[in-house]
């Protein structure tokens, strides 16, 4: 694993999309010269926050390339609320790369699983892997596609299909349905997913019942991102509670029990 390290970024740029008040945007920082993989994330907390909020916000890696290192953002709450409200120049503090990060078998099929925004990690992924060609990639999401930066996966990206969920009751059973046909074809290949607690829970249980191996990147609500405060816990088959933020969040499915 990497050396993590805590450095004073500045902001290069916030793209919502073409939207005054972004629900989703992309957020760059200027490059931290960082060795990092697909996978891991990186505590983030703007000078902006002042003494609230207090704690950094956990975000995943999305990209980096010449302009800096890019974070895929859903603003849901008043920290990335603030985010979605800086402007270039600001500084970010920013300790990272944390964490464990997906598997990159260039032999091996591998189908990326994605709900909504989780969808960020699977962009320096899609764009790092060396036979992306294998790779097939199912994206279920509530916001317009033009709210995501499609344009960073690689163009000979094996197979894609994306889902719009309207909220309407029988979109989760007809993605769940989606989610089954495609995994059921991954029987000793591999499936990586990154998305809500729900949709993690179906994956799971779907790729074992198909003899696939599974990864999946948990979202536990954290506080300090290092270990210290117990608060991003989950539970492994042992029954043991590990922290995410030090054990993961990449996890292989037969590891842990998403116990509800
Ligand atoms: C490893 C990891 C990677 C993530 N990657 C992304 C990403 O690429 N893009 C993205 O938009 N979001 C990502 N999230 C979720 C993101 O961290 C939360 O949406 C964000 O912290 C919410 O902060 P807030 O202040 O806007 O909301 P609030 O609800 O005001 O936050 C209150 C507290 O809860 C924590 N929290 C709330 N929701 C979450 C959540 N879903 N996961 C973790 N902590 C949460 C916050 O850190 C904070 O401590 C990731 C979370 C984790 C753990
Ligand atoms: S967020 Fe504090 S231990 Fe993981």
């Amino acid at each position: 694993m990497n050396r993590n390290r805590c450095l004073d970024l500045t902001v290069v740029s916030v793209d919502g999309f073409g939207q005054a008040e972004p629900e989703q945007f992309v957020l760059t920082l200027s490059s931290p010269g960082w060795k990092w993989r697909p996978g891991q994330f990186a505590m983030l907390r703007p000078a902006s926050f002042r003494q609230d909020p207090v704690w950094a916000r956990p975000l995943s890696i999305a990209f980096q390339d010449d302009a800096g290192l890019s974070f895929l953002v859903q603003s849901c709450g008043r920290g990335t609320g603030l985010m979605a409200r800086l402007k270039p120049g600001e500084t970010v503090t920013v300790w990272g790369p944390i964490g464990t990060w997906f598997a990159s078998e260039p032999e091996t099929p591998t189908l990326m699983l994605a709900g909504g925004v989780g969808l960020a990690p699977f962009l320096g992924y899609a764009a790092r892997h060396p036979a992306p060609d294998r790779l097939e990639l199912v994206h279920g999401h509530r916001l317009p596609l033009s709210a995501f930066p499609l344009g960073r996966l690689p163009e000979g990206l094996g197979r894609s299909e994306f889902f719009l969920d309207r909220g309407r009751p029988e979109d989760v059973a007809r993605f769940i349905g989606l989610l089954e046909s495609r995994i059921k074809d991954y029987a000793g290949g591999l499936v990586l997913a990154c998305g809500p607690m729900p949709f993690l829970r179906t994956v799971k249980r779907l790729a074992e019942a198909a003899g696939a191996r599974a990864q999946l990147s948990l979202e536990s609500r954290m506080a300090c991102g290092l270990g210290a405060c117990l608060g991003c816990v989950t539970e492994n088959v042992a029954g043991e509670l590990v922290q995410v933020c030090a054990r993961g969040p990449v996890f292989w499915s037969t590891d842990v029990t998403l116990a509800e």
